[in-house]
């Protein structure tokens, strides 16, 4: 079974390779690297000969940037196109959990429309929301000091190690089409406050932290549950506990 990973030098991508080359897959590995452009449609054509699935997870470099419409717009187009002319059968992206609520920040909105474009396509398709990966949590609090404190939304998170979404992505690439959202989430919901303490402590950073209901998160008035899964959901095993002990004592 032959994938393709569009985004494959990235952080979920590099992963995603690691568990479908483990799977026994022949994948290929696509990005503005290996000459394959999502928002140009260079190289897609050939990346693409042959595939049984595709794999999304191409990001738009500058968070909260208003060109991440016209990125995730005419980069989901271009790979969309040429899905269909080489008849994949099935396509899957990568989305966030609770995108619908932050559509008041531009990257979220652009998440959303890349979805719409997937299930207006036809192709069959499993659209992954995703929470926020363990890798990412560290952006989250620095993007949050403000004159040295530590300002956070008082808002519950479920953050999962990337390793465990990366691994059921190469399970999923390989079943059929669920032509709908999937969900996946850590183990166990946190205030964002409790977690960013966890990361403090461990890498012994003594910057003083605050939890405000009013603070935003990148932006936006979330509700404090609004990130966190709902429905059916798979859940990661690893805690962000024992996985900040592995990887920072690795
Ligand atoms: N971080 C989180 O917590 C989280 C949670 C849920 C969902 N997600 C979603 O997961 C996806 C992947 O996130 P990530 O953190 O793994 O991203 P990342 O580390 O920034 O990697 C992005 C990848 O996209 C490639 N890329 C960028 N522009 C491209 C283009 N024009 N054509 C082809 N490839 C291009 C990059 O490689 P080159 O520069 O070589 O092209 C890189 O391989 C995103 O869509 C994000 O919304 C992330």
């Amino acid at each position: 079974m032959r994938v393709v990973v569009v985004g494959a030098s990235g952080t979920m991508g590099s992963k995603a390779v690691k568990y479908l080359e483990r799977d026994g897959r022949d994948v290929v590995e696509a990005s503005k690297k290996t000459g394959v452009n999502a928002f140009t449609g260079q190289g897609l054509d050939e990346a693409f000969d042959s595939a049984d699935a595709i794999i999304d997870v191409t990001n738009f470099g500058s968070f909260g940037s208003g060109d991440a419409l016209e990125f995730f717009k005419q980069a989901g187009t271009n790979l969309l196109t040429s899905a269909r002319k080489h008849n994949v059968r099935h396509y899957l992206s990568l989305s966030v959990v609770g995108v619908e609520s932050l559509v008041e920040n531009d990257y979220f909105r652009a998440k959303l429309v890349q979805e719409n474009l997937i299930r207006a396509s036809g192709i069959p398709h499993t659209i992954i929301r995703s929470t926020q990966f363990f890798e990412f949590l560290n952006s989250i609090v620095n993007t949050s000091a403000d004159d040295g404190i530590i300002r956070l939304p008082s808002l519950l998170l479920q953050p999962v190690a990337g390793d465990e979404v990366a691994a059921w992505i190469a399970k999923l690439a390989a079943q059929e089409p669920q032509n709908s959202i999937v969900e996946i989430g850590g183990p166990e919901s946190a205030d964002l406050l409790d977690l960013a303490k966890e990361l403090l402590t461990i890498t012994e950073d003594t910057r003083p932290m605050a939890s405000q209901p009013e603070t935003r998160y990148f932006g936006i008035s979330v509700l404090r549950e609004g990130l966190v899964p709902k429905g059916p959901t798979a859940l990661g095993k690893l805690t962000y506990h024992d996985w900040l002990s592995r990887t920072l004592y690795a």
